[in-house]
Protein backbone atom coordinates (compact mmCIF):
# COMPACT_ATOMS: atom_id res chain seq x y z
CA UNK A 1 0.00 0.00 0.00
CA UNK A 2 1.75 3.21 -1.10
CA UNK A 3 1.89 5.80 2.03
CA UNK A 4 0.39 9.11 1.67
CA UNK A 5 2.94 11.90 2.22
CA UNK A 6 1.80 13.62 5.26
CA UNK A 7 1.68 10.04 7.21
CA UNK A 8 5.43 10.30 7.26
CA UNK A 9 7.13 12.35 9.90
CA UNK A 10 10.45 13.84 6.95
CA UNK A 11 12.90 14.32 9.66
CA UNK A 12 13.16 10.67 10.74
CA UNK A 13 11.72 9.17 7.15
CA UNK A 14 9.44 7.32 9.36
CA UNK A 15 5.53 7.14 9.79
CA UNK A 16 3.59 8.53 12.66
CA UNK A 17 1.66 5.24 13.65
CA UNK A 18 0.91 2.38 11.55
CA UNK A 19 -1.97 3.63 9.45
CA UNK A 20 -4.64 0.89 10.40
CA UNK A 21 -4.45 -0.78 13.54
CA UNK A 22 -2.81 2.79 15.59
CA UNK A 23 -5.54 3.28 17.90
CA UNK A 24 -4.98 -0.51 19.12
CA UNK A 25 -1.84 -0.22 18.80
CA UNK A 26 -1.91 2.50 21.42
CA UNK A 27 -4.77 0.73 23.57
CA UNK A 28 -2.41 -2.62 23.72
CA UNK A 29 1.33 -1.42 23.98
CA UNK A 30 1.15 1.89 26.03
CA UNK A 31 -2.63 1.50 27.45
CA UNK A 32 -2.93 -2.05 28.75
CA UNK A 33 1.05 -3.21 29.24
CA UNK A 34 1.46 -0.06 31.66
CA UNK A 35 -2.23 -1.59 33.93
CA UNK A 36 -3.47 1.76 32.86
CA UNK A 37 -7.13 0.99 34.36
CA UNK A 38 -5.90 -0.46 37.60
CA UNK A 39 -3.20 2.59 37.73
CA UNK A 40 -6.74 5.02 37.39
CA UNK A 41 -8.92 3.37 39.21
CA UNK A 42 -6.64 3.30 42.48
CA UNK A 43 -5.16 7.00 41.78
CA UNK A 44 -9.39 8.11 41.58
CA UNK A 45 -9.22 6.03 44.76
CA UNK A 46 -6.44 8.04 45.97
CA UNK A 47 -7.55 11.20 45.00
CA UNK A 48 -4.27 12.05 43.37
CA UNK A 49 -4.01 12.42 39.70
CA UNK A 50 -2.51 10.13 37.50
CA UNK A 51 1.42 11.57 35.95
CA UNK A 52 1.56 9.98 32.23
CA UNK A 53 4.65 11.40 30.41
CA UNK A 54 5.19 10.30 26.67
CA UNK A 55 8.35 10.99 24.35
CA UNK A 56 7.58 12.09 21.19
CA UNK A 57 3.60 13.90 20.59
CA UNK A 58 3.61 13.73 17.03
CA UNK A 59 0.06 14.04 15.82
CA UNK A 60 -1.17 13.36 19.46
CA UNK A 61 -3.15 9.52 18.15
CA UNK A 62 -2.04 8.31 22.19
CA UNK A 63 -4.04 11.34 23.64
CA UNK A 64 -7.02 10.51 21.08
CA UNK A 65 -6.93 6.62 22.04
CA UNK A 66 -6.39 7.22 25.48
CA UNK A 67 -9.51 9.82 25.66
CA UNK A 68 -11.49 6.29 23.60
CA UNK A 69 -9.68 3.61 26.07
CA UNK A 70 -11.15 6.05 29.21
CA UNK A 71 -14.49 6.17 27.79
CA UNK A 72 -14.92 2.82 27.41
CA UNK A 73 -13.83 1.95 30.60
CA UNK A 74 -17.14 3.55 32.20
CA UNK A 75 -14.47 5.45 35.20
CA UNK A 76 -15.07 9.03 36.08
CA UNK A 77 -13.62 11.40 38.40
CA UNK A 78 -10.49 10.59 36.61
CA UNK A 79 -7.82 13.32 37.21
CA UNK A 80 -5.06 12.75 34.49
CA UNK A 81 -1.35 15.21 33.94
CA UNK A 82 0.00 14.48 30.82
CA UNK A 83 3.30 15.75 30.02
CA UNK A 84 4.60 15.10 26.57
CA UNK A 85 7.17 16.67 24.05
CA UNK A 86 7.73 17.00 20.75
CA UNK A 87 11.16 19.07 18.29
CA UNK A 88 8.80 19.44 15.16
CA UNK A 89 5.55 20.49 15.99
CA UNK A 90 2.69 20.23 13.10
CA UNK A 91 0.12 22.69 12.05
CA UNK A 92 -3.14 21.53 12.92
CA UNK A 93 -4.37 21.51 9.73
CA UNK A 94 -1.60 18.55 9.08
CA UNK A 95 -2.76 16.78 12.89
CA UNK A 96 -6.22 16.91 11.90
CA UNK A 97 -5.07 15.01 8.35
CA UNK A 98 -2.91 12.78 9.78
CA UNK A 99 -5.73 11.67 12.19
CA UNK A 100 -8.39 11.88 9.80
CA UNK A 101 -8.38 7.87 9.01
CA UNK A 102 -9.62 7.37 12.48
CA UNK A 103 -12.79 10.06 12.36
CA UNK A 104 -15.42 7.57 11.51
CA UNK A 105 -14.35 5.80 15.17
CA UNK A 106 -12.50 8.74 17.30
CA UNK A 107 -14.13 11.77 15.44
CA UNK A 108 -15.20 13.83 18.54
CA UNK A 109 -11.81 12.74 20.74
CA UNK A 110 -9.67 14.55 17.87
CA UNK A 111 -11.76 17.52 17.23
CA UNK A 112 -11.61 18.56 20.95
CA UNK A 113 -7.57 17.43 20.74
CA UNK A 114 -7.29 19.65 17.40
CA UNK A 115 -9.15 22.56 19.00
CA UNK A 116 -7.00 22.19 22.18
CA UNK A 117 -3.83 22.28 20.09
CA UNK A 118 -4.59 25.32 17.69
CA UNK A 119 -4.90 27.48 21.24
CA UNK A 120 -1.03 27.13 21.94
CA UNK A 121 1.83 28.72 19.94
CA UNK A 122 3.93 25.79 19.44
CA UNK A 123 6.69 28.42 18.09
CA UNK A 124 7.26 29.50 21.48
CA UNK A 125 9.73 26.67 23.29
CA UNK A 126 8.58 25.25 26.03
CA UNK A 127 5.65 24.05 27.96
CA UNK A 128 2.24 24.48 26.97
CA UNK A 129 -0.76 23.33 29.09
CA UNK A 130 -4.24 22.68 27.65
CA UNK A 131 -7.20 21.38 29.85
CA UNK A 132 -8.92 18.36 28.86
CA UNK A 133 -12.67 18.81 30.06
CA UNK A 134 -14.78 15.39 29.23
CA UNK A 135 -17.65 13.05 30.77
CA UNK A 136 -14.87 11.06 32.90
CA UNK A 137 -13.11 13.56 34.25
CA UNK A 138 -9.97 16.18 33.02
CA UNK A 139 -6.57 15.33 31.10
CA UNK A 140 -4.74 17.99 31.96
CA UNK A 141 -1.93 18.04 28.84
CA UNK A 142 1.20 19.33 29.17
CA UNK A 143 3.73 19.80 26.11
CA UNK A 144 7.00 20.91 26.04
CA UNK A 145 8.18 22.47 22.22
CA UNK A 146 11.92 21.27 22.34
CA UNK A 147 14.10 18.37 23.00
CA UNK A 148 12.94 15.34 25.24
CA UNK A 149 15.59 15.51 27.48
CA UNK A 150 14.60 18.95 28.36
CA UNK A 151 11.86 18.30 29.11
CA UNK A 152 12.26 15.13 31.15
CA UNK A 153 14.82 16.99 32.93
CA UNK A 154 12.31 19.66 33.60
CA UNK A 155 9.25 17.59 34.94
CA UNK A 156 9.01 18.38 38.61
CA UNK A 157 7.56 15.36 40.18
CA UNK A 158 8.00 11.41 38.88
CA UNK A 159 5.44 10.11 36.48
CA UNK A 160 3.29 6.67 37.25
CA UNK A 161 3.74 5.48 33.64
CA UNK A 162 5.92 6.55 29.79
CA UNK A 163 5.38 5.75 26.69
CA UNK A 164 8.35 5.74 25.03
CA UNK A 165 6.98 6.60 21.43
CA UNK A 166 10.05 8.20 19.48
CA UNK A 167 9.89 6.60 15.95
CA UNK A 168 12.09 3.42 16.12
CA UNK A 169 15.85 3.33 17.02
CA UNK A 170 17.34 2.81 13.52
CA UNK A 171 15.48 6.09 12.56
CA UNK A 172 15.80 8.11 15.38
CA UNK A 173 18.41 7.32 18.11
CA UNK A 174 18.57 10.26 19.78
CA UNK A 175 15.02 9.17 21.50
CA UNK A 176 16.41 6.24 22.60
CA UNK A 177 19.73 7.28 24.01
CA UNK A 178 21.33 6.06 27.31
CA UNK A 179 21.40 9.53 29.06
CA UNK A 180 17.60 10.44 27.91
CA UNK A 181 16.57 7.02 28.88
CA UNK A 182 18.76 7.37 31.98
CA UNK A 183 16.23 10.81 33.07
CA UNK A 184 13.26 8.92 32.22
CA UNK A 185 14.53 6.38 34.82
CA UNK A 186 15.04 9.17 37.22
CA UNK A 187 11.92 10.95 36.57
CA UNK A 188 9.63 7.53 37.60
CA UNK A 189 8.08 6.30 40.60
CA UNK A 190 8.43 3.10 42.10
CA UNK A 191 6.86 0.61 40.87
CA UNK A 192 5.67 3.12 38.06
CA UNK A 193 6.39 1.32 34.52
CA UNK A 194 7.00 2.38 30.84
CA UNK A 195 6.13 0.23 27.72
CA UNK A 196 7.43 0.71 24.27
CA UNK A 197 6.94 -1.23 20.79
CA UNK A 198 10.95 -1.59 20.18
CA UNK A 199 12.76 -4.67 21.57
CA UNK A 200 15.95 -3.58 20.51
CA UNK A 201 19.03 -4.85 22.90
CA UNK A 202 19.80 -1.50 23.39
CA UNK A 203 16.79 -0.57 24.24
CA UNK A 204 16.74 -2.92 26.54
CA UNK A 205 19.62 -2.59 27.81
CA UNK A 206 19.32 1.09 28.79
CA UNK A 207 16.04 0.93 30.59
CA UNK A 208 17.97 -1.90 32.52
CA UNK A 209 20.72 0.38 33.30
CA UNK A 210 17.65 3.46 33.94
CA UNK A 211 16.11 1.00 37.06
CA UNK A 212 13.46 -0.61 35.52
CA UNK A 213 12.82 -4.61 35.23
CA UNK A 214 12.29 -5.64 31.86
CA UNK A 215 9.07 -7.49 30.80
CA UNK A 216 8.01 -9.36 27.34
CA UNK A 217 4.42 -8.68 26.65
CA UNK A 218 1.65 -9.11 24.10
CA UNK A 219 2.05 -6.37 20.81
CA UNK A 220 -0.52 -5.77 18.53
CA UNK A 221 -0.25 -5.87 14.44
CA UNK A 222 2.00 -8.49 13.66
CA UNK A 223 4.38 -7.64 16.75
CA UNK A 224 4.29 -10.62 18.85
CA UNK A 225 6.36 -9.47 21.75
CA UNK A 226 6.74 -5.39 22.98
CA UNK A 227 8.95 -4.32 25.94
CA UNK A 228 7.49 -3.15 29.60
CA UNK A 229 9.53 -1.55 32.32
CA UNK A 230 8.42 -2.30 35.81
CA UNK A 231 10.60 0.53 37.87
CA UNK A 232 12.27 -0.98 40.94
CA UNK A 233 12.69 1.77 43.37
C1 LIG B 1 6.46 8.11 16.43
S1 LIG B 1 6.16 9.82 16.57
C2 LIG B 1 5.04 9.94 17.91
C3 LIG B 1 3.67 9.47 17.63
C4 LIG B 1 2.73 10.00 18.68
N1 LIG B 1 2.96 9.43 20.00
C5 LIG B 1 1.32 9.80 18.26
O1 LIG B 1 0.64 9.01 18.92
O2 LIG B 1 0.86 10.49 17.34
C6 LIG B 1 7.62 10.44 17.42
C7 LIG B 1 7.63 11.93 17.58
O3 LIG B 1 8.78 12.30 18.34
C8 LIG B 1 9.32 13.50 17.79
N2 LIG B 1 10.74 13.55 18.16
C9 LIG B 1 11.74 12.86 17.59
N3 LIG B 1 12.92 13.09 18.20
C10 LIG B 1 12.65 13.95 19.21
C11 LIG B 1 13.44 14.55 20.22
N4 LIG B 1 14.76 14.30 20.32
N5 LIG B 1 12.82 15.36 21.11
C12 LIG B 1 11.49 15.59 21.02
N6 LIG B 1 10.68 15.05 20.08
C13 LIG B 1 11.25 14.24 19.18
C14 LIG B 1 9.08 13.35 16.31
O4 LIG B 1 9.11 14.59 15.62
C15 LIG B 1 7.71 12.67 16.27
O5 LIG B 1 6.67 13.59 16.16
Amino acid sequence: MEIPLYLVNEHFDDRYFDVVNALDEAQQVFFKNNYLIERITSAIASNVPLRIGETGFGAGRSVVSLMEYIKKSGLSNISIEYYTVELYPLTPERMQLILSGFKDRVGEEIDVLVEAYKSIDTNIPGWHTMNIRQSFGTIRLSLWIGEALEMVEALELPCDVWFLDGHGPKKNPSMWRPELLMAVGKKTRAGGSCATFTVAGEVRRALMEAGFTINRLPGCNGKKMVLQGIKIN
